[in-house]
C-alpha cells in the first residue's frame, strides 16, 4: 500500500492541492486578522462618528459596532457554507472556487477603502462578504481535496486544509503586529490583503484539473475524467480509480443528487449526518476560538508580560502540530487521533483553570502559557483537521455536497455562538470559564468513542456502504459486500454499523 501510495503523489497533484488550499489560507487569515487592530478600528469608528455627527461615539455604541464587525464574519460564513452544495453541483468544484474569489476582491476592497470613504459601514459590509467567501471555501476546498486524493492518502491530504487555515492565522498574527501592518495607517491594507491570494488562485486554477469524480459521476465525461486522473496520478493506468468511480456513478444514476431536505428525510443518511455534525460541533465547542479570538486577554489575566508574543507562540505551536497530525493520520487513524485530541484538550482546560485560579503565584503565568499551548497542540492532533475532511469521507458523491453544506453551517453557527458568548461567560464564570469546555470535551469524547467509525484506507463507497447509505449487496456482511454496480438499488436504510 505504502509504495503504491507514494507512486501516486505527483507534482501535478501537489500543485492542484496547493492551489485549492489557498482557500483555506484565506479562511485562516480572515479569522485571525481582526484581533490585533481592535484599537485602531475603534478609533476609526470614533473619527467617522465625530466627522458625521460632531460628537464622540459613546463607548457602548462603539463596542456594538466593533462586535458586529467581528461577528458578522461568521454570519456570512453560515450563509456561504450553506450554499456550497448548490454551487459545487452547478458549476463544478474548480469553477466554483474560481467564481467565489470575486467575493474576496469585493470584500477586500470594501474594507481597504473604508478609511478613504470615512465609512465604518464598509468595514462591516466587507467582513460580511469575506465571511460568505470563507464559508464557501470551508466546503469547496475539503471537497476538492478529498475527491482528487488517492484513497490511502486522503486523510493526510485532507489535513492540508487545516494546515492552510493555521498558516493563514499565523500570517495574520504576524502581519498584524504594530511594526508591520497593524499600525494606525496601514490596518486597511492588512484587512484588504486577502485580495492578493484570491488573484493568485484565479491565475493558478485554470491549470488545475476539475475533480475527476465530478467529471465522471456528475457530468458523465469519462474521457475527460480519465485524462485528469492520468495527469494527477502520473500514470496511464488509472483503471482502478476509474472503476471505483464508475461503480459509484452507476449508483448515482439511481441515487441522484441529494438535496438538503432529502438528506434529512432519508434514514440511510441519519447516522453519518449525526456523526458529521457532532464532529463539527466537537471542533467548535472545544473552545478553540475562545483561545484564538481572545488569547491576548487570557494571557493578560494570567499575568503574562508580553501577551502578543504568547499569542504568536500559540500560532506557531498550532502550525507545528497540524503538520504532526498530517503525518500521523494515515498511521494512527482518524478516530484515535480525534479521541486523543479531545482528551488532551480536556486536561489542558483543567490546567488552564488552575492557572487562572492561582494567578497570584508568579509561576502560574508559565503554567497558563503551557496549558494554552497544550490545548492548541491537542486540538490540531485531531479536532482541528479531522472534522473538516471526514465529512467528505462519510458520504458518497450524491449526498456529499448537501452533507458538507449542513456540516459546515453547523460549524460556523457554533463558531459564532462561542465567539459571541465567550466574553460574557468569562465575565460571569471568571476563572472557571474553561470548565464549560471541559464538559463539552468529555461529552464529545464519549460520543466519538461510541459512534465514530474509522475511515482510514477505505474507499468512499466502502464507507458509505458501511452505513447503508450506498446500496448494499443483498444481505451480505458489510465488509464483504462486493462493490458491484449491477447490485445498485435506491439507497435504503440498513442497520449494519462499521
Ligand atoms: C479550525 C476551526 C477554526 C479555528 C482553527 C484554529 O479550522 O474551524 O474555527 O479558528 O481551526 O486553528
Amino acid at each position: 500500500m505504502e509504495g503504491q501510495a507514494s507512486n501516486q503523489v505527483t507534482g501535478y497533484l501537489l500543485f492542484s492541492l496547493g492551489t485549492a488550499v489557498i482557500g483555506s489560507l484565506q479562511f485562516g487569515y480572515n479569522t485571525g486578522v481582526i484581533n490585533a487592530p481592535e484599537q485602531k478600528l475603534r478609533s476609526f469608528f470614533n473619527a467617522t462618528w465625530v466627522e458625521r455627527y460632531g460628537q464622540e461615539i459613546s463607548p457602548g455604541v462603539c463596542t456594538i459596532v466593533w462586535s458586529v464587525a467581528v461577528s458578522i464574519f461568521s454570519v456570512g460564513g453560515m450563509v456561504g457554507s450553506f450554499s456550497v452544495g448548490v454551487m459545487a453541483n452547478r458549476f463544478g468544484r474548480r469553477r466554483s472556487m474560481f467564481l467565489v474569489n470575486c467575493l474576496a476582491v469585493i470584500g477586500g476592497l470594501l474594507m481597504g477603502f473604508s478609511t478613504i470613504c470615512s465609512s465604518y459601514e464598509m468595514v462591516i459590509a466587507g467582513r460580511l462578504v469575506i465571511g460568505l467567501f470563507c464559508g464557501l471555501f470551508t466546503g469547496l476546498t475539503p471537497m476538492y481535496v478529498g475527491e482528487v486524493s488517492p484513497t490511502p492518502l486522503r486523510g493526510a491530504f485532507g489535513t492540508l486544509h487545516q494546515l492552510g487555515v493555521v498558516v493563514g492565522i499565523l500570517i495574520a498574527q504576524i502581519f498584524g503586529l504594530e511594526a508591520l501592518l497593524g499600525s494606525d495607517k496601514l490596518w486597511p491594507l492588512l484587512l484588504s490583503l486577502t485580495v492578493a491570494p484570491a488573484v493568485l488562485q484565479c491565475i493558478l486554477l485554470p491549470f488545475c484539473p476539475e475533480s475527476p469524480r465530478f467529471l465522471l459521476i456528475n457530468l458523465k465525461q469519462e474521457e475527460q475524467a480519465r485524462k485528469a486522473l492520468v495527469r494527477l496520478r502520473g500514470s496511464e493506468d488509472v483503471s482502478k480509480d476509474l472503476q471505483e468511480m464508475k461503480e459509484e456513478s452507476a449508483k448515482m444514476a439511481m441515487e441522484k443528487k441529494v438535496t438538503i431536505p432529502e438528506l434529512f428525510r432519508s434514514a440511510a443518511y441519519q447516522q453519518p449526518l449525526l456523526i458529521a455534525v457532532m464532529l463539527q460541533l466537537s471542533q467548535q465547542l472545544s473552545g478553540i476560538n475562545a483561545v484564538f479570538y481572545y488569547s491576548t486577554g487570557i494571557f493578560e489575566s494570567a499575568g503574562v508580560k508580553k501577551p502578543i508574543y504568547a499569542t504568536i507562540g500559540a500560532g506557531i505551536v498550532n502550525t507545528i502540530f497540524t503538520v504532526v497530525s498530517l503525518f500521523l493520520v494515515e498511521k494512527a487513524g482518524r478516530r484515535t487521533l480525534h479521541l486523543l485530541g479531545l482528551g488532551g484538550m480536556a486536561i489542558s482546560a483543567v490546567l488552564m483553570t488552575v492557572s487562572l485560579l492561582l494567578k497570584d503565584i508568579p509561576a502560574m503565568s508559565y503554567m497558563a502559557i503551557v496549558a494554552v499551548m497544550l490545548f492548541v497542540a491537542m486540538f490540531e492532533l485531531g479536532p482541528g483537521p479531522i472534522p473538516w475532511f471526514i465529512v467528505a469521507e462519510l458520504f458518497s458523491q450524491g449526498p456529499r455536497p448537501a452533507a458538507m453544506a449542513v456540516a459546515g453551517c453547523c460549524n460556523w453557527t457554533a463558531n459564532f455562538l462561542v465567539g459571541m458568548s465567550f466574553p460574557k461567560l468569562e465575565e460571569v464564570c471568571g476563572p472557571w470559564v474553561f470548565l464549560i469546555f471541559t464538559t463539552f470535551l468529555l461529552l464529545f469524547f464519549i460520543f466519538t468513542f461510541l459512534k465514530v467509525p474509522e475511515t482510514r484506507g477505505k474507499t468512499f463507497d466502502e464507507i458509505a456502504r458501511s452505513f447503508g447509505s450506498a446500496p448494499p449487496a443483498a444481505s451480505s456482511p458489510v465488509e464483504e459486500a462486493p462493490a458491484s454496480a449491477s447490485t445498485a438499488v435506491k439507497a435504503s436504510p440498513v442497520k449494519e454499523k462499521v
